[in-house]
């Protein structure tokens, strides 16, 4: 079958190269995210969307009637800026790319942990205005990961990867949340507990690190509430997806010292991102680059590439989501 395919963003060059030795492929070079009207336009041209977490895939984007496109392939394994219930509707094949992330944006989670309790930012922006180590017994000091204690709520795999690195390499206790309890194999082997209910695993946590999906389920999941259960000593990491945190809460309790800081990868309204974050000392905050290594971003788009050509060739489609 001879499909038109659309890229709605550049995406590594091998994988680029590979895809256009090969397929009828259009690519943007431009590199700009696409309107929504623009992304309604292009699904009258295109059979395959190849998209990513900056595209919006909206009902009416959707909904044209002259509309040809058979699958979206998405960049990527968080799919909630994909309606896929619409997607459903019209038998449209929807793919993403999961495993293939797992250990880089576990290695952020870990990272972000890491620098919030260290206060790494802080210390390398206090060092690039005083260019001095200005060494002091007291000075900028951090809180030691080592030994405490880890809550994570999800528990796919890069909550798993987390738990792994957590308890093998810095000796933490893990607690994990989810809706569906691991088997006891899998607890055993990892070093981890179940926690029933959200709460107690927040009193009981130094660090609280997110894994669930985004999208309506989990949306201001950590609420105000919420982050004054947790201990006024803890660090909430989050490298899920911004919509579970209420933004507004966190920037409060950082300011009221409610919580201790937060390590951030995502946020709410992403590409744009309130401005009052930039406004907390006690926060780290990275510019959603999870899964951002060359070796990752490379196998995210062979992953992708996979799922179309099972898809071209009619055979069984290893991340298929519809
Ligand atoms: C993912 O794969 O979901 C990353 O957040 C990038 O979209």
């Amino acid at each position: 079958m001879s499909a038109k395919i659309l890229m709605t963003r550049q995406w590594p060059t091998a994988v680029e190269e590979y895809l256009r030795s090969r397929y009828d492929v259009t690519f943007n070079t431009s590199n700009v995210p696409m309107t929504e009207s623009e992304l309604r336009e292009a699904t009258r041209n295109f059979d395959v969307l190849c998209t990513s977490t900056s595209d919006q895939i909206t009902t009416h984007v959707l909904s044209h009637p002259e509309s040809k496109v058979q699958l979206i392939c998405n960049y990527g394994v968080g799919y909630e800026h994909i309606d896929v219930n619409a997607c459903k509707q019209r038998n449209i094949m929807v793919t993403n790319t999961p495993d293939v992330l797992t250990d880089a944006t576990a290695e952020l989670a870990i990272m972000l942990m890491l620098m919030v309790a260290r206060r790494a930012s802080e210390n390398e922006r206090n060092f690039r205005t005083t260019f001095s180590t200005d060494w002091r017994p007291t000075h900028l000091l951090g809180t030691q990961v080592t030994g405490k204690t880890l809550g994570l709520i999800g528990f796919g795999r890069i909550a798993k990867a987390v738990a792994m690195v957590a308890s093998n390499g810095l000796r933490m206790k893990v607690l994990y949340h989810s809706r569906r309890r691991a088997d006891a194999e899998t607890e055993t082997s990892l070093h981890v507990e179940y926690c029933q209910d959200i709460d107690t695993l927040l009193a009981a946590s130094d660090f609280v690190s997110l894994h669930c999906p985004g999208g309506k389920e989990t949306e201001k999941l950590i609420n105000a509430e919420r982050l004054q259960t947790m201990k006024r000593s803890a660090f909430l990491i989050n490298t899920a997806r911004g919509s579970v945190i209420d933004e507004a809460s966190l920037i409060n309790a950082l300011h009221n010292q409610i919580i201790a800081g937060a390590g951030l990868d995502v946020y709410c309204n992403e590409p744009t991102v309130n401005k009052q974050l930039f406004d907390v000392p006690n926060v780290v905050l990275l510019p959603h680059i999870g899964s951002a290594t060359t070796e990752t971003r490379h196998a995210m788009g062979m992953r992708a590439v996979s799922n179309l050509e099972a898809w071209l060739e009619g055979r069984e489609i290893l991340d298929r989501l519809t």
